[in-house]
């Protein structure tokens, strides 16, 4: 078959768009119109799927779990010739942080703190998957999390809302470009909304627990952000929130999102939730569960065939009128109109390998590597790493592995590719021995559901005897060389989705490796490859120099080794603070004050069994050079409700060799209608300077910054208040000044 290339669409005007969605729902029938809120599951693990046939009736407006460019234009030669109104499937996919070149995990690119870095990457993901035939992307996850229990703390931008607002922004510029239509960007889908990150004990699933102050204030701001960014879609949340499911939610889908926020789009919910809104315990059967769901305001039912088993019936006896199905069904031809795709329905199946080849993808994959990387400790300058190294051995199962490297939410179908930490070690030193010893494995106790589509194949656990062999392999390798590299952390499967775990400790015999090659006497370079924190006390006091190296994708490992040999300074900065403990968690910074502050010496410490703060905290990171940052300067003393507040600070390079700072303003308003949290970003800046080199960091702080929803008084609001302000280099900055707000 020979199809038309994807092209864009022509620029339309929203009253064209109008005009050509009301022209095609004046021919729809009922049944087609409940079809374009049925998404498809098209995969092995949903039975019995006949999707020709269900596309052909109009049964189905979008088709997710499908990643097979040939199968796209088949279904929609279905689509556009032979179902009733002749309207093209949305083809959808999760393209979280890469299609085929694999891009650093979300939580990663959050620590680079560079949104432009965090755009283009995912404009190189919408250009991949484009070219594959997807139109539409189930990201930005935009979940703020402050329990590193919880798995899928790796698919968002860590504990902070300031970050995660930017990054959302971010995110949703790249996938979508300026507006919805170009050929080489997809629609993005702002998920999952809302709280998700909040789950009880950080178990996925559970039920969330949030104040309306918790919700405005933290977790709703990166959604916010998306809506006047532009994002196209919303997926809604599994969990309960507050007792009501989210994807039930009227509150959080009609009043907030729609309501104030003005969505325009639409929301499709997150994987069967419709459906499971029985086993949920909230509606009584999958009739009430469609009811329930379309009428809280979620317009597309994703797999579960709820909607199109039940809303017709609902209509015909009148529960749900047939606005309701309009306006749903409205918004989801709008996007269909936007993208172009009633022009050109079909992909290029040749386009796709000329797309991957272009090699400024692994150039900027590489890039945001090692932009997103952290440096926590660098005692007596032992990185960067002499070239001249002859000897060298890299141990650790993580550090000759594809998945490890790219980490979690791989599309369906991905063969792992990345060049791995030891490959891109071998490639910089080309004159050494580099000895590679993995040590023994590190697994799951309880096997992931999610390792089925993809990761490494599935082995019996090591025997005790093998774990132990590969522990005395890797001390032999460790005591021939004159440097040791330890890649340790978590593997792919150990964060993401149902991937939550109790303790934050590096699994299996990592740890106990780790100090038994310290104890050799060598030098030792520790390099993490995770998803998430962890709790490294240990390496913190014992090994000298450690790199968060995340999971950094198809480039990893030429990042990695870019870092450790100096040709690229580390410069990012802790999206998320790093605990001593699982069971310290949830911990973030920008807590409330109390009646008794850590540390005085009244009452007790938070804990008599250990010091509660972060091991690092939110916003650290070292470099190869060190910075100053002075003379800070504020506009005013003073600012009305209302106005704006500018304040500058000079940052420079004290040492010897250029590099990065990102450059942190944090706020405490002092008192108020409602307490505030002792500490909140409200600006920060990466820049790059040679030695010697200052820049003055400029930032604004206005109303937004400045106000905040109060439990109190039940609205936004500006208190009239004194406030402290920090500018530094983390979330423990100490260069002062105050401020106050006046009428
Ligand atoms: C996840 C979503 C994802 C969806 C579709 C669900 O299990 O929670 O994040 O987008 O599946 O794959």
């Amino acid at each position: 078959m020979a199809f038309k290339t994807n092209k864009g669409a022509t620029a339309q005007s929203d009253a064209e768009v109008t005009s050509r969605v009301e022209a095609l729902l004046s021919q729809m029938s009922l049944a087609e119109k409940i079809g374009q809120l049925t998404q498809l599951g098209v995969a092995e693990f949903v039975p019995g799927q006949k999707p020709e046939e269900v596309i052909r009736r109009g049964g189905a407006g979008s088709v997710l779990w499908l990643n097979n460019t040939k199968r796209f234009n088949e279904l929609q030669k279905v689509a556009v010739e032979e179902s009733p109104s002749k309207i093209p499937l949305l083809f959808a996919l999760d393209v979280i942080h890469g299609y085929r070149t694999v891009f650093p995990v979300p939580l990663a690119m959050a620590a680079s703190w560079d949104p432009a870095v965090t755009e283009r990457s995912q404009t190189v993901a919408a250009r991949e998957a484009r070219a594959a035939g997807l139109h539409w992307t189930f990201a930005p996850m935009l979940d703020i999390a402050r329990d590193a229990r919880w798995g899928r703390i790796v698919e968002g931008a860590g504990e902070d809302p300031y970050l995660g607002a930017a990054m959302a922004a971010a995110q949703v510029r790249g996938f979508q470009g300026k507006q919805l239509g170009a050929s080489d960007r997809v629609v993005a889908c702002a998920k999952h909304f809302a709280g998700y990150g909040a789950s009880d004990g950080g178990r996925d699933y559970d039920p969330v627990y949030l104040s309306e102050s918790q919700l405005r204030n933290v977790y709703f701001p990166p959604f916010e952000a998306a809506v006047k960014a532009g994002v196209g879609t919303f997926m809604s949340a599994y969990m309960d929130l507050n007792d009501v499911p989210a994807s039930g939610n009227r509150w959080l889908l009609r009043d907030i999102l729609r309501g104030e926020w003005g969505f325009q789009g639409f929301v499709v919910s997150d994987a069967f939730a419709v459906g499971n809104l029985v086993m949920q315990g909230h509606a009584r059967d999958g009739r009430d569960a469609a009811f329930r769901a379309l009428s809280a305001g979620l317009d597309m039912d994703m797999a579960s065939n709820t909607y199109a088993d039940h809303l017709t019936g609902l209509v015909e006896e009148g529960s749900i009128p047939t606005e309701i199905i309009d306006a749903s069904v409205r918004t989801i031809l709008a996007i269909k109109v936007r993208m172009g795709l009633f022009e050109n329905p079909y992909t290029d199946e040749g386009l796709l390998a000329e797309v991957v080849a272009l090699p400024e993808h692994r150039q900027e994959s590489r890039f945001a590597a090692q932009r997103s990387m952290v440096l926590l400790r660098n005692e007596g300058h032992l990185l960067p790493l002499s070239k001249t190294l002859k000897q060298v051995a890299v141990i650790g199962t993580l550090a000759d592995s594809k998945t490890a490297t790219e980490g979690s939410w791989m599309v369906f179908g991905h063969v792992p590719a990345a060049v791995t930490v030891l490959e891109g070690i071998r490639a910089k030193l080309s004159n050494a021995t580099v000895e590679y010893a993995p040590g023994p494995e590190i697994q799951r106790d309880i096997a992931s559901w999610f390792d089925s589509f993809g990761g490494d194949p599935k082995k019996e656990p090591q025997t005790v005897e093998d774990s132990e062999a590969a522990f005395q392999a890797a001390l032999v390798a460790a005591r021939r060389a004159e440097l040791v590299i330890m890649v340790l952390g978590e593997h792919a499967n150990m964060s993401g989705e149902a991937a939550s775990r109790a303790s934050l400790d590096l699994p299996g015999r990592q740890e106990e490796l780790l100090k038994a090659v310290v104890a050799l006497g060598k030098p030792v370079v520790l390099v993490l490859l995770n998803g998430r924190p962890l709790s490294i006390n240990w390496a913190a006091q014992n090994v000298p120099a450690i790199l968060e190296a995340w999971e950094p994708g198809t480039e990893g490992g030429h990042a990695v080794a870019d870092i450790l040999f100096g040709d690229a300074v580390p410069g990012g900065k802790l999206p998320v603070a790093f605990p001593r403990s699982g069971s310290h968690m949830p911990l973030y910074y920008s807590r409330n004050l109390t009646h008794s502050p850590e540390g005085s010496p009244m009452y007790n410490p938070r804990y008599w069994d250990g010091l509660p703060t972060p091991l690092y905290p939110f916003g650290y990171g070292l470099s190869y050079t060190t910075f100053s940052i002075t003379n800070l300067n504020i506009s005013a003393p003073q600012v009305k409700v209302g106005d704006v507040l500018t304040v500058t600070a000079d940052v420079t390079n004290t040492g010897t060799v250029a590099g990065d700072e990102v450059v942190q303003l944090y706020i405490h308003q002092r008192a108020g209608s409602d307490s505030r949290p002792m500490r909140l970003l409200k600006g920060f800046e990466r820049v790059t300077l040679q030695p010697g080199e200052t820049k003055t960091i400029t930032f604004q702080l206005g109303p937004s910054e400045l106000g905040y929803w109060s439990t109190n008084v039940g609205q936004w609001l500006q208190d009239a208040e004194a406030f402290d302000l920090w500018v530094g280099s983390d979330s423990l900055a100490t260069l002062h000044a105050e401020f106050a707000v006046v009428r």
